[in-house]
């Protein structure tokens, strides 16, 4: 896990930008290999949309070869309604229709389509339900079908909550239709004309689904989320805490302005600093090529092919996976040539 905090909301909202840019232009989607970014909506991420917005416009990352996928939606919003995330995005993140993915808020009836059920046979509810439940399963093959997420960007509820999975969530759920909990709809209400018009449930990536990202980003703005970080980071995985659940993903990054961090102890600050700095400094060894010419250097061909693998950040899941370990070992110091005895090449990099 990564922490970077700043001063101010409008320089944490620029790392957040500026982690996104670098991570896309790195990938260097195509149209046959494209990047897919999971967004968030709330307060939160609108200056990182901003942010986003204006460096397009001057040329430093498209969105042409990216395709988006939402973490959640109310149920019972069309796009239309001007507090449903569609509409949210619509606002915020300018890239066409058919790049964007969002859960529908307002039940689709395939099952009325397909087997000529007859709605008010059962409870408008209940048909509902199914209906949603079957998007939601369509979201997950959606996903599947995408190849998974490359970056997956969240904001924090103040009560912990990512997505809308709320405390209690399974960390194995997936997409779902998940009912509010009333801090959230009262925190929420300040979009709404008062707390009765917030929807009672909504759709949401499960925390399973979410783990499932190749890499994470959290934004957390202001004092009222500060609690919720503090449990996040420090406490133990909890249930009632959904997000202390990052804690288990190999690649997460949170991004605090000093407000949301002042729960923190300095030690957890300096020390998640730190682990910041090495990987982002791994990370340039392995994508300038430093690390390719110290390991070339040898005449070890296993490490070689080991570090073609590393350098590769363009590659699919596996390549990312079989990078990590030699990053690793890099951020630590720790790459020891050694130089085996001819036929013992396998034990030159031990751990691996
Ligand atoms: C909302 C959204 C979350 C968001 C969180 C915080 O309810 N479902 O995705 O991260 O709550 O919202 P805000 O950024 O407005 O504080």
């Amino acid at each position: 896990m990564h922490l970077q905090t700043f001063s101010t909301p409008e320089e944490a909202s620029e790392a957040v930008a500026n982690l996104i840019i670098s991570r896309i232009n790195a990938f260097g989607p195509t149209q046959h290999h494209k990047f897919v970014l999971g967004l968030p909506t709330g307060g939160t991420p609108v200056r990182v949309y901003e942010n986003l917005a204006e460096r397009c416009e001057a040329g430093e990352i498209s969105f042409e070869h990216v395709i988006s996928v939402n973490l959640d939606e109310y149920v019972g919003l069309p796009p239309t309604h001007e507090q449903s995330y569609h509409h949210f995005m619509e606002e915020h993140f300018d890239i066409p229709p058919s790049q964007t993915h969002i859960l529908p808020g307002v039940p689709i009836h395939p099952i009325q389509i397909i087997t000529g059920t007859d709605p008010s046979a059962a409870s408008e509810w209940e048909s509902d339900l199914k209906a949603h439940q079957v998007s939601c399963a369509a979201y997950e093959a959606l996903i599947t079908y995408l190849g998974g997420i490359n970056l997956l960007f969240m904001g924090i509820g103040a009560n912990g909550h990512i997505g809308f999975n709320e405390p209690g969530s399974s960390f194995e759920s997936r997409t779902r239709v998940v009912a509010l909990n009333e801090g959230t709809r009262e925190a929420n209400a300040r979009f709404f004309e008062d707390k009765s018009r917030v929807p009672t449930h909504a759709l949401s990536m499960g925390l399973g689904t979410i783990l499932d990202a190749q890499e994470i980003v959290v934004l957390a703005l202001g004092s009222n989320k500060a609690e919720a970080i503090r449990r996040a980071v420090e406490d133990g995985i909890n249930h009632m805490t959904p997000a202390s659940v990052l804690q288990q993903h190999e690649r997460v990054t949170f991004v605090a302005d000093s407000s949301a961090a002042s729960g923190l102890k300095e030690d957890t600050k300096e020390h998640l600093k730190l682990q910041s700095q090495s990987q982002s400094h791994s990370m340039h060894l392995a994508r300038h090529g430093a690390a390719k010419s110290l390991i070339t250097n040898s005449t070890n061909p296993p490490i070689d092919a080991a570090i073609d693998t590393c350098t590769s950040t363009t590659g699919d899941h596996g390549q990312r996976t079989n990078a990590r370990p030699i990053v690793t070992l890099l951020a630590k110091g720790e790459v020891l040539l050694d130089h085996s005895e001819e036929g013992d090449e396998g034990d030159s990099l031990p751990g691996l």
